[in-house]
């Protein structure tokens, strides 16, 4: 609010600002409400202490319904102008990449999933990693986790995973174990995810020093309309410590906003943490030689057939002034895109692109794009108007009567269509609701699990071995099935641990919500 400030004389005494209320008056008495004598009782028109009370009523907004806990701080991203050794331009127009060493502002979200605003940040949970470019064609926003992959593959599963994850809605009961493993068991494609929540990765040391990836499919796009499928990577230049469930609890057992500090203090002192953005790219289809889907996010894309190609580095320098206004109303969304990126079909990007400005006009209002953090570094010229706490319009046109388009009366136009045409593939096809063919649940999560080391397998065992215990006999053997299929090792081990083998589980018929490849097929024949 400093434009308004500054148009007139703030009050002071002895060249020192005063306290004053929200309409401008200097507060003589911030101690004692107006009363009849100095008993009381109170007036009604006590304007002061009214106006403070109840706009103290009013400081929350809801938290997040995901990622509710989290930090925001500010940098900028360089470009490399490249991709790898090529120019950036064979594959994408947007210009924020272009130039080599071109700068552009952004603001990162970090955060934690599950927990509430106040929940602790060393939960075993994945990390949010939420990136807003402030490009000089208007904002894109890269919303990304920690660990490359979600827990499935459908929107249409999120609200159920979600309250699979949080209290028990009689008791809020916050033992949530029981709930996770029921819901995972039942769920197949979520098993190379939980992999690696219950891996030292899904508890990272601090917030500088873990990955971040998109996770879901994206498409670039070339000035001449040809358009590639793409998939995001944050590398931290500090590397990525991760800690053990027993790092975990110590922390924990001092502070539970040991991230959050961590980012503030290295900051402060000048230790600005970066990271490398790099993509992996393949040409826009189906790819029928893989055995897997590229609109698939409960999968990586392999990096030595797909490699990882550098376009430019991001580094934070600053944090908030205000953690509210910059942390708990700052609002992210896949559907920000700018020219030369774009969606593919994957299947959650599109419900997800959906899902968050619908919970931010909610959230934090339908004005929401007019607060200083989200809005874009560049002019914004819109008819909308009105609606809660709105600033004004935006930038009118010549003709500010005008607010609608067309007209000939001087109103705002329609921007010139670019050269090239809507890009992307033509695609025809019958309404149905189906499961993508390939959905290979497995084979990942029993790859990640034996090029893990040694400390990393104990870890991941120990962390599922300790939830399953929670759960009840069918869960336990369900999950024990299902880790056989990843790789016989990591099933034995956890079956070990909640007295399980494989002959126990071995005659159990696959799901119903799944569809076993022939191989898979054979190997639940010859579980163990
Ligand atoms: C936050 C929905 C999947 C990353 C949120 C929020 C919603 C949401 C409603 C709260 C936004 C707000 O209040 O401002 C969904 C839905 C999903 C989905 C419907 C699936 C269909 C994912 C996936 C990722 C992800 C796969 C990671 C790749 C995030 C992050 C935030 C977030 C980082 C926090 C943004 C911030 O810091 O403000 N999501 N989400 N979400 N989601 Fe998702």
């Amino acid at each position: 609010m400093t434009d308004v400030a500054s148009q007139g004389t703030a009050p002071s005494q002895a060249g020192k600002p005063v306290l004053t209320n929200r309409q401008g008056h200097p507060v003589y008495d911030n101690q004692n409400q107006r009363t009849v004598g100095a008993r009381g009782p109170a007036t009604l028109e006590n304007y002061q202490f009214l106006e403070k009370i109840s706009h103290f009523d009013r400081e929350r907004i809801p938290e997040r319904v995901v990622h509710a806990r989290g930090v925001t701080a500010y940098g900028y991203f360089e470009a490399d102008g490249t991709v790898g050794d090529e120019p950036i331009s064979t594959y994408t127009r947007a210009a924020l990449f272009q130039e080599k060493g071109k700068r552009t502002d952004i603001a990162l979200r970090f955060s934690t999933v599950a927990g509430g605003r106040d929940s602790s940040e060393v939960a075993r949970d994945p990390r949010g990693f939420a990136v807003k470019f402030y490009t000089e064609e208007g904002n894109w926003d890269l919303v990304g986790n920690n660990l490359g992959v979600f827990f499935i593959r459908d929107a249409i599963k999120f609200p159920d995973f979600i309250h699979s994850q949080k209290p028990d809605p009689v008791t809020f009961e916050a033992n949530v174990a029981e709930r996770a493993f029921d819901f995972f068991s039942q769920s197949p494609e979520a098993l190379h995810m939980v992999s690696l929540v219950f891996s030292p990765r899904g508890l990272p040391a601090s917030y500088r020093h873990m990955q971040g990836f998109g996770v879901n499919t994206y498409k670039w796009v070339s000035a001449q309309g040809e358009t590639v499928l793409v998939k995001y990577h944050w590398l931290p230049k500090q590397g990525v410590k991760s800690y053990t469930a027993a790092d975990g609890a110590a922390v924990q057992a001092q502070s539970t906003g040991s991230h959050t500090k961590d980012l503030y203090d290295s900051i402060a002192a000048g230790d600005f943490p970066s990271w490398e953005l790099h993509v992996q790219l393949m040409s826009d289809d189906e790819h029928p030689e893989l055995d897997f889907d590229p609109l698939d996010d409960t999968k990586v894309w392999p990096e030595e057939v797909f490699p990882l190609r550098k376009v430019g580095t991001m580094t934070l320098n600053r944090m908030p002034d205000d953690f509210f206004a910059e942390n708990e109303q700052i609002a992210f969304g896949t559907g920000v895109l700018v020219d030369g990126l774009d969606f593919s079909d994957d299947k959650m990007l599109v419900g997800r692109t959906f899902s968050y400005s619908d919970t931010q006009r909610y959230r934090v209002g339908p004005n929401y794009l007019q607060l200083p953090v989200n809005r874009p570094k560049v002019d914004v010229r819109t008819n909308q108007q009105g609606g809660p706490m709105s600033y004004g319009r935006d930038n009118v046109g010549e003709n500010p009567h005008v607010n609608y388009e067309p007209s000939i009366t001087g109103g705002l136009r329609e921007a010139t269509y670019p050269t090239h045409d809507e890009q992307g593939p033509v695609v025809t096809g019958r309404l149905t609701r189906k499961r993508i063919p390939r959905t290979n649940d497995y084979q990942q999560a029993g790859e990640r699990y034996l090029l893990s080391e040694q400390w990393e397998k104990d870890d991941l065992v120990a962390n599922l071995v300790g939830a399953l215990q929670q759960c009840r006999r069918e869960i336990q053997e369900r999950m024990v099935w299902h880790f056989f299929m990843c790789e016989d090792e990591l099933g034995q081990r956890v079956g070990e641990g909640v007295g399980i083998t494989a002959d126990d589980v071995r005659g159990l018929p696959p799901l119903q919500s799944q569809t076993l490849s022939e191989e898979e097929v054979q190997r639940a024949a010859n579980l163990g």
